[in-house]
C-alpha cells in the first residue's frame, strides 16, 4: 500500500494520506506508519470512519492497552476507549470527561511506566476552538543552551494524577470527585526530566502538567520552574495546532509529545474516543 508522509511542522507533526483504517492495513503500510511515528511524534490520518472495535484493532498494534482509572468515563463494552465527550447519558451524567487535557501534557505520566502513545478519533467537533495543540519535546530539548541542558538533566521531577485532578476540577467545575479506590491506583512517580527516547535515542524534555513538583525544591519554586520550562517546550516554533474534522484521528507519541486541548463553547457538541497505549519506565 502506498502511503504519503507529509510533515505538518519542522518540530513534529505529519499528516498520513492513503489509508483507511476501516480496513486492514498490511504489513508494510504499517511499517511506514510505525516509521512515520517515530520520525514526527504525532500523526494525523483524516477522513476516517471507524468502529471502536476498528480504533482498538489499529491501535493494539502499536502495544497493549492501558485502562484509564477514570472508569465511569470508559465506553460501556470497551474498557479500552476513553470518552472525551460533552454528550450525557439518559441520567444526565457527563458519558466523558468533558475538560480534558486542557493543559500541556503528557499521556499517564504520572505512572511508573508513563504512556507510549495515545490515538484519538473525533466523531463531532465544536465548529470554533475545541482545537488539540502538539509541542515537539526533542526540538525544545534541541533549543536548550547547554548549561541548561545539563541543568536539567540532573533534575527529577514528581507526577502526580490526583494533582491535576483536583486543580482541573477547581477551574472548570465539571470533573466529579475522585474516588478513594481511584486515589489508590493513582500514586505520585517520580521521573527525569530530561529522557532519553526509547526507539530513537533522541533526548527530549519530560515535564507537564501531571508534575507537582520538582525534587529538591519547595513547593512554590518547584511549580514556577515547570511553568516555565513548559512556556519554552511550548513555543509556537516547537507546535502544531490541530483544528479538529469530524473523522480525524490522531495518533500522538507520548514519549516525545506533550499536548493541549482548548476549550469551546459549550452550546456546542464535542464527542470523541481515545486509546492510551502502555510505554517503558523513562530513563
Ligand atoms: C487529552 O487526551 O488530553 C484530550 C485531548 C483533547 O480533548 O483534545
Amino acid at each position: 500500500m502506498a502511503i504519503k508522509v507529509t510533515p505538518l511542522t519542522d518540530a513534529v507533526g505529519a499528516e498520513i494520506e492513503g489509508v483507511d483504517l476501516s480496513r486492514h492495513v498490511d504489513d508494510d503500510a504499517f511499517a511506514q506508519i510505525h516509521r512515520a511515528h517515530l520520525d514526527h511524534g504525532v500523526l494525523l490520518f483524516r477522513g476516517q470512519d471507524i468502529t471502536p472495535e476498528q480504533h482498538i484493532a489499529f491501535s493494539g498494534r502499536f502495544g497493549e492497552h492501558e485502562i484509564h482509572v477514570m472508569s465511569q468515563f470508559l465506553l460501556p463494552g470497551h474498557p479500552e476507549l476513553l470518552l472525551i465527550s460533552s454528550l450525557k447519558n439518559e441520567k444526565g451524567e457527563a458519558i466523558g470527561i468533558e475538560d480534558a487535557g486542557r493543559y500541556w501534557h503528557s499521556d499517564l505520566s504520572y505512572n511508573e511506566r508513563p504512556s507510549m502513545g495515545s490515538m484519538l478519533y473525533a466523531m463531532e467537533v465544536p465548529p470554533e476552538r475545541g482545537d488539540t495543540s502538539f509541542a515537539g519535546m526533542c526540538a525544545a530539548y534541541d533549543g536548550l543552551p547547554e548549561n541548561r541542558k545539563a541543568e536539567l538533566g540532573k533534575l527529577r521531577a514528581t507526577h502526580h494524577f490526583g494533582y491535576r485532578w483536583n486543580k482541573e476540577a477547581a477551574k472548570w467545575g465539571l470533573r466529579p470527585a475522585m474516588t478513594q479506590a481511584q486515589l489508590d491506583q493513582t500514586p505520585p512517580s517520580v521521573h527525569p526530566m530530561i529522557r532519553t527516547h526509547p526507539e530513537t535515542n533522541r533526548k527530549l524534555i519530560f515535564a507537564g502538567g501531571f508534575c507537582s513538583g520538582v525534587i529538591g525544591m519547595d513547593e512554590k519554586e518547584g511549580e514556577a520552574f515547570i511553568e516555565e520550562l513548559t512556556a519554552f517546550s511550548t513555543q509556537p516554533e516547537f507546535v502544531y495546532v490541530h483544528k479538529w474534522r469530524a473523522g480525524d484521528l490522531v495518533f500522538w507519541d507520548n514519549r516525545c509529545a506533550m499536548h493541549l486541548a482548548s476549550d469551546y463553547d459549550p452550546k456546542y457538541r464535542r464527542h470523541l474516543r481515545r486509546t492510551t497505549l502502555k510505554g517503558e519506565k523513562p530513563y
